[in-house]
């Protein structure tokens, strides 16, 4: 519950609220004379600001409203601060305030992000033997110019849920990737930082790390990581930040300089060490824990007799005609490896693709074919968010696929037509359920992937 208050709103009148109403929090949402109030309910309470700025909230408890205790002092960036205390009284009373006399706190490591005491290990994942050997090795877009180093990704990972990223420090990457979806959005188009919506749907970020031909975006018009974690910061509807002063603000925060200084051995804040940083920091959401996963290493004895026929399916070993999905979505990363392809969802074409960005009439419509892993996390799906859920899109190749000149090779019948898979509706359900076999849900709850600030967001 959040309430906006005027500035020196009594705390006499905001208990009798509290007390008639159990809110469990109440938040006056001035810089000036800001309060907030919480009551413990049980023994949890939340409390949560909103307020524009950067600025610095006093947070202090008491069981009596005559004294007051101080429990922490934060700096919140983009005033946006949600966060539960437990206290194992009943009746115990939490407030914020905001003290223009104390606004010097600099944002140290320790009250701006909670960080492990060692750091986690993003340098060295363990990694089933199949991503040690060809055809998987050849994927990997690691090269020797940005190694991930555990220091590294760390820093990409405190930049990568950093708002300070937009120009008014209201979004961040993981506003559009996020980490409970696969670090995807589950909005078809997502909205950039002045509310404006992009043109295509976001993409999961599950081994990103393993992609042959090294590009990024649908239309691949990044050619490497490195170069693409630049682009949304400096996007004009994304995070429409300039790289000066990205660099500025990151440089005037304490607890940064020091994540430079261990990341790359000096506290120089550039362009080039952020996208260094970024780049790590996707490369670390490794994902090799799904059922599939298990199943890869017994014969798949793990699997239902339905998802053990949704795997048949998928590589062309049962079915008139083969639906070959393995043809295009191909690996343990299922993931395409050297070529671009059209899967037929319409004509003439909407988004040109990679055709757009090249001008090849041969590349018109087709697009970079992501990772299947964490499909079922990331909806909606295709590079326009068209279909809702997994349901749609079987039954899009089973049924759907449009012609057109640019129409990938397994895509085609007789004579070139487009595919008819005639699934009956139990062998549809069965490819839906394989596909569910390639969520990660401990990719999806990782501590050393998730938001590391301190605000609770
Ligand atoms: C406003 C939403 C938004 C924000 C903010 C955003 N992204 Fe994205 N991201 C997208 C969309 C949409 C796409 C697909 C765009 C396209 O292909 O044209 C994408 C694509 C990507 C890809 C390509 C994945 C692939 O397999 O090719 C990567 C990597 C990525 N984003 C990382 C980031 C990072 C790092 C940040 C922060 C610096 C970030 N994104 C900020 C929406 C966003
Ligand atoms: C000819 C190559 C090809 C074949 C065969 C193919 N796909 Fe795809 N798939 C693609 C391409 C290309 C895309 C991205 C298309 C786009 O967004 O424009 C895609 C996208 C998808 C997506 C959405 C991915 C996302 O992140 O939104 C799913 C799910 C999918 N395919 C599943 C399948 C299944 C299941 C089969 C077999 C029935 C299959 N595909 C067969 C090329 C193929």
């Amino acid at each position: 519950m959040k309430v906006n208050r005027p500035p020196h709103f009594a705390l006499a009148a905001t208990l009798i609220v509290v007390l008639a109403t159990q809110f469990t929090a109440l938040a006056a949402l001035t810089p000036s004379a800001s309060l907030s109030l919480a009551r413990t309910n049980g023994s949890v309470t939340s409390l949560s600001i909103s307020n524009a700025g950067d600025q610095v909230w006093i947070v202090q408890g008491s069981s009596n409203f005559t004294s007051w205790t101080e429990v922490e002092i934060l700096k919140v960036f983009n005033g946006s601060y949600h966060c539960r205390y437990t206290n194992g009284t009943e009746n115990y009373f939490y407030r914020t305030f905001y003290d223009a006399t104390r606004q010097t706190i600099i944002s140290a490591t320790t009250n701006a992000l909670v960080l492990p005491a060692t750091n986690f290990n993003y340098a060295s994942p363990s990694l089933p033997a199949t991503f040690l050997v060809n055809p998987i090795l050849a994927e990997d877009n690691m090269t020797s110019i940005n190694t991930n180093s555990d220091a590294g990704a760390l820093l990409g990972r405190v930049l990568f849920y950093d708002r300070r990223l937009s120009t008014n420090q209201s979004i961040s990457c993981a506003s559009c990737h996020q980490q409970a979806h696969g670090f995807s959005d589950p909005r078809q188009f997502s909205t950039g930082f002045d509310g404006s919506l992009g043109t295509r749907n976001s993409m999961g970020l599950s081994n990103a790390r393993w992609y042959q031909r090294k590009k990024f975006f649908w239309d691949e018009r990044a050619a490497t990581l490195e170069e693409q974690t630049l682009m949304p910061i400096q996007n004009s509807v994304e995070m429409g930040m300039t790289l000066a002063a990205l660099t500025n603000r990151l440089a005037a925060e304490p607890f940064y300089t020091n994540l430079f200084a261990q990341a790359f051995g000096s506290p120089d804040v550039s362009t080039n060490r952020i996208s260094r940083a970024l780049a790590q920091f996707v490369r670390s959401i490794v994902s090799t824990q799904s059922k599939y996963d298990l199943g890869a290493t017994n014969g798949f004895a793990n699997f239902t007799s339905q998802e053990n026929l949704g795997r048949l399916i998928f590589f062309g070993q049962t079915g008139s005609p083969p639906a070959n999905c393995s043809l295009c979505h191909l690996t343990d990363n299922f993931v395409q490896t050297t070529i671009i392809d059209n899967n037929g969802l319409e004509f003439p074409y909407v988004d040109k693709g990679i055709g757009g960005i090249s001008g090849v009439a041969a590349e018109l419509g087709k697009f970079k074919v992501p990772s299947l892993r964490n499909i079922e996390l990331t909806a909606p799906y295709m590079h326009d968010g068209r279909f809702t859920n997994l349901e749609q899109v079987v039954e899009f190749y089973n049924s759907g696929v449009v012609s057109n000149g640019n129409l990938s090779l397994p895509l085609r019948g007789q004579g070139g037509a487009p595919l008819r898979l005639n699934l009956t509706a139990d062998k549809k359900a069965a490819l839906v359920a394989f596909l569910k076999t390639l969520t990660d849900t401990n990719l999806a709850a990782d501590v050393k992937l998730s938001d590391p600030f301190n605000y609770g967001n």
